[in-house]
């Protein structure tokens, strides 16, 4: 093809707005698939995704495409992941683009994600197309929502285009605007092969599949090549493109979009964001913009069952082998005992992974409540055999992610922990509530904009941990689900943390431990202890429940005991023999306090450990 006839361009809609339904109308627009063949969502590929309705990894297709103008052009739809957890997917994959489709609702109008998305567009340099979905519902409001939409990007409201992707209605219209408005690649004659991984994922028989936009040069099959970041090289097996079903190909020239091969073991060696080069004759600089991934929210997952703590250590290695982006490493709790302390992108991430293992390697897990990470500035350097697993950095700076590992307050000089700067679209009924609870959340006001009467952006800089915590479900409560949330990293800030142990007979119990804001402090413990209480059954003693800070306490509550089975047996009996027995269940008593042994049912730890 032709560089001036092709046009690479992306979707980007919130969630259920309709982007896998438009690229099934598309992929039926340009022949590639026979209605026959025909089954929804086309290019959702695993179950998990069908069944959750959500794309989690970007995918390519290649549809030529015959204009009004009688002409063919190769039409390259990179389809984009639409949750928050994965936006440096997303810029990505829009980095591999010159045009970007925003398909809105006509019924839901924009969400923070529509607008997050947006933003990732229009710093990608990105040609927009404005689209309204759904208009055969009949709550849709095409006008209004034209009007929205308009503003917020000038454009004039009558050119929006309104479609139903479900009907097929006005979606020939979208692919003649591509050919239109959207610019044809760019490249640079003179410079080296580069190609942008947008995408890649595991294939149990041909290793990883690597996704490129070339932007330079060319690639061919038997082709040596080499990925800049991580310097994996390898000559290129075979060369693809997705049509919708993989095809070979022997080049992709520059602007062209496709997969390949190169006997790649785990995605981890070609990451997205890297630059694919010519190994012979190697570009100087790679594309910009690349990036390790970094996970933000930590948990501990552990297998309900001991015995299956090997099957679960295969079952992450195999998944890391797809997922470059979550991390693990293996953790002991008193509490729980072996398990991996994992990392991930977002909470919908954690979902995921979770889901995943339980559904596709069958292991009853139990999972910690999730944590952010912490930078914790010591007092001083510990002398001689430090007794913390962390490796001490040379500044006396640690980073802890569990947070039974935060060292006891008199070592510690200041804790920095994550923030984000988050966006809520709200209507403007509930800005009250948004703010109230955003301000609950320990969240710094940055900005206020009314996008429409109705319609109200709210910017927040909010801790990352306050997020974690079920925050969304909170914002969705209180405003009927209207409301939306989108966040990007925003660096750390110094706050007040204490960590809040729990303490089930004098004993702490490491998987409870906590790390909150001093202010909240006293409410998290109570509320803790409350619910423990609740979830424990009586045993043979007393067992004070309690929330402490360091040494001090700072709630407490009492599971009585099952004593009156002793004591009725002597019913009537002399006093020595009743002083004989209660001084045997103290001994009891003793020696399970020896062992450790309030029996906790694990569905307590679930319960207890789950965010109410
Ligand atoms: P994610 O992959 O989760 O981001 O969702 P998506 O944006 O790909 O949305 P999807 O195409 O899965 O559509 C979500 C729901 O909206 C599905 O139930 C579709 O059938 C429905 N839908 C999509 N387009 C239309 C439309 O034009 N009209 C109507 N009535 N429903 C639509």
């Amino acid at each position: 093809y032709q560089i001036e006839r092709i046009r690479n361009f992306a979707i980007i809609a919130h969630i259920d707005h309709g982007k896998s339904t438009l690229a099934d109308r598309m992929l039926q627009l340009t022949d590639l698939v026979e209605s026959r063949q025909f089954r929804d969502q086309y290019l959702d590929r695993m179950e998990l995704e069908r069944e959750r309705g959500i794309t989690i990894k970007a995918q390519a297709v290649r549809m030529p495409y015959t204009a009004s103008d009688g002409q063919e052009y190769l039409l390259n739809l990179i389809d984009t992941p639409g949750h928050v957890d994965f936006s440096y997917e997303v810029s990505r994959a829009l980095n591999g683009c010159e045009g970007a489709i925003l398909l809105v609702d006509a019924a839901q109008g924009m969400q923070a994600q529509t607008i997050a998305n947006l933003y990732l567009a229009i710093e990608a340099g990105l040609e927009v197309i404005p689209v309204l979905n759904k208009i055969d519902l009949p709550a849709a409001r095409p006008e209004q929502i034209a009007v929205e939409l308009g503003s917020l990007i000038g454009e004039d409201p009558d050119d929006v285009l309104a479609i139903s992707a479900k009907t097929g209605d006005g979606v020939q219209e979208v692919l003649e605007r591509i050919v239109e408005r959207v610019d044809p690649p760019r490249t640079d004659p003179d410079e080296a092969t580069r190609a942008l991984i947008f995408d890649s994922h595991y294939d149990a028989y041909r290793g990883v599949l690597t996704y490129v936009r070339v932007v330079d040069g060319e690639l061919r099959p038997r082709q040596e090549i080499r990925l800049m970041a991580t310097g994996f090289h390898n000559e290129i097996d075979q060369l693809q493109v997705v049509s919708p079903e993989p095809t070979s190909i022997d080049r992709l020239g520059p602007g062209e979009v496709g997969l390949l091969t190169a006997a790649i073991k785990e995605v981890d060696q070609a990451r997205v964001g890297d630059t694919v080069t010519d190994h012979k004759n190697p570009a100087e600089k790679p594309l910009p913009g690349y990036r390790e991934p970094t996970p933000m929210v930590f948990s501990g997952l552990y297998p309900v069952d001991s015995e299956d703590f090997p099957d679960l250590r295969d079952a992450l290695d195999r998944l890391r082998l797809n997922d470059a982006s979550f991390t693990y490493e293996p953790e002991t709790s008193a509490a729980l005992g072996f398990g991996f302390r994992c990392g991930f992108l977002g909470l919908l991430h954690m979902e995921i992974i979770s889901e995943r293992l339980d559904r596709e390697y069958d292991i009853p897990l139990v999972t910690t409540a999730p944590n952010v990470r912490y930078e914790v500035a010591l007092e001083q350097q510990p002398k001689g055999g430090a007794d913390r697993a962390h490796d001490l950095a040379a500044d006396g700076v640690i980073e802890v992610s569990n947070p039974a590992e935060m060292p006891p307050p008199h070592q510690i000089t200041e804790i920095r922990e994550p923030v984000v700067d988050a966006m809520v679209l709200t209507p403007s009924d509930f800005v009250g509530a948004v703010m109230q609870l955003c301000e609950h959340r320990r969240g710094e006001m940055l900005k206020m904009d009314y996008l429409s009467e109705e319609r109200v952006e709210l910017r927040y800089r909010l801790p990352l941990a306050e997020i974690v915590f079920d925050f969304f479900d909170r914002l969705k409560s209180q405003t009927r689900g209207y409301a939306s949330l989108d966040y990007e990293p925003a660096g750390r800030q110094v706050a007040d943390l204490v960590r809040v142990d729990v303490l089930l007979n004098g004993e702490s119990v490491d998987a409870f431990s906590s790390i909150v804001h001093r202010d909240k402090a006293y409410d998290y413990g109570k509320a803790m202890v409350e619910k423990l209480k609740e979830l424990i059954p009586r045993q043979m003693f007393d067992v004070p429940v309690q929330a402490a800070i360091g040494s001090k306490i700072i709630a407490r509550e009492t599971i009585k005991a099952r004593r009156k089975d002793v004591l009725a047996k002597c019913y009537g009996g002399d006093v020595t023999r009743k002083r004989k027995l209660l001084e045997r269940q103290k001994e009891g008593k003793k020696k399970m306090k020896a062992v450790g042994a309030v029996d906790i049912p694990q569905e307590a730890f679930v319960a207890a450990l789950s965010v109410d």
